[in-house]
């Protein structure tokens, strides 16, 4: 638990910085699982600060995106593409041919077929080193809303109510948010090597006492990570705030 998102967010990047640099020396590619939202910016940010004035360098870096919504065109504003782009993809010095993200524009009969090369691109490369996550108000990781299978695959989903309230600001009404996404599974996440959730705001708070100490359970898939030992959650105060 952190005093605030900075502190946290610089912590969180210089992990991710230390995990690169070893691969690098070792001369490997760190694979890394991105998440978007507004709770990752600072991480990526301080990720381009290091790029820029100390030289870290992306050039071994493998990412895949945890989820794009469906449909979604790249270009379009509120696509997970635009997002990685601004905030971090065209500041750093990444092979654009390492970027990963699930593609919104398929045709649905061809969606089935693309998540399970998704999933073999990831282990091809012998699985994720580290992923990223925040967490939506329902519980939800990537996008596996409540009812998710803790050994989901990536797969077409259907958003729920609130995620999709909540993400109404950015597309000018809730009406406009698309219903569905391509979200890498809880299988897929649960997987990686390292996981660190983070979580900013009180906001965030009422959900993190049910991922962190509510009981096990596909109503809260957050609660899934209380299984694993490679988990860390990652909060400011505010967020921690109703942690017994
Ligand atoms: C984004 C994602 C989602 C978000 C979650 C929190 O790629 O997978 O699970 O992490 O909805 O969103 P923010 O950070 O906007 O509160």
């Amino acid at each position: 638990v952190y005093s605030d998102q900075t502190t946290a967010s610089v912590a969180v990047a210089g992990r991710i910085a230390t995990l690169i640099r070893k691969k690098q020396a070792a001369q490997q590619p760190a694979v890394l699982g991105l998440a978007t939202g507004v709770t990752p910016i600072r991480v990526y940010a301080e990720l381009v600060r290091l790029h820029r004035e100390e030289g870290l360098s992306f050039s071994n870096v493998i990412t895949f995106n945890l989820d794009e919504y469906y449909p979604m065109k790249p270009d379009a504003a509120q696509s997970y593409v635009t997002f990685m782009n601004e905030n971090l993809f065209d500041h750093i010095d990444i092979d654009r041919k390492n970027i990963h993200i699930p593609n919104g524009t398929l045709a649905a009969d061809d969606v089935a077929a693309f998540c399970l090369e998704y999933e073999r691109q990831i282990e091809e490369l012998g699985g994720l080193d580290l992923q990223i996550l925040g967490i939506g108000r329902t519980g939800h990781i990537g996008f596996n809303e409540p009812g998710s299978a803790p050994n989901s695959g990536t797969r077409l989903v259907t958003l729920d109510d609130l995620t999709r309230s909540d993400a109404s600001r950015d597309f000018g009404g809730k009406e406009k948010v698309p219903a569905k996404a391509i979200t890498m599974g809880i299988g897929t996440i649960f997987k990686a090597r390292e996981i660190i959730l983070m979580a900013w705001s009180a906001k965030k708070a009422p959900i993190i006492r049910k991922a962190v100490e509510g009981e096990i359970s596909s109503e809260v898939p957050a609660t899934y990570l209380q299984l694993s030992d490679n988990v860390e959650f990652v909060l400011d105060f505010n967020a921690a705030s109703e942690l017994t």
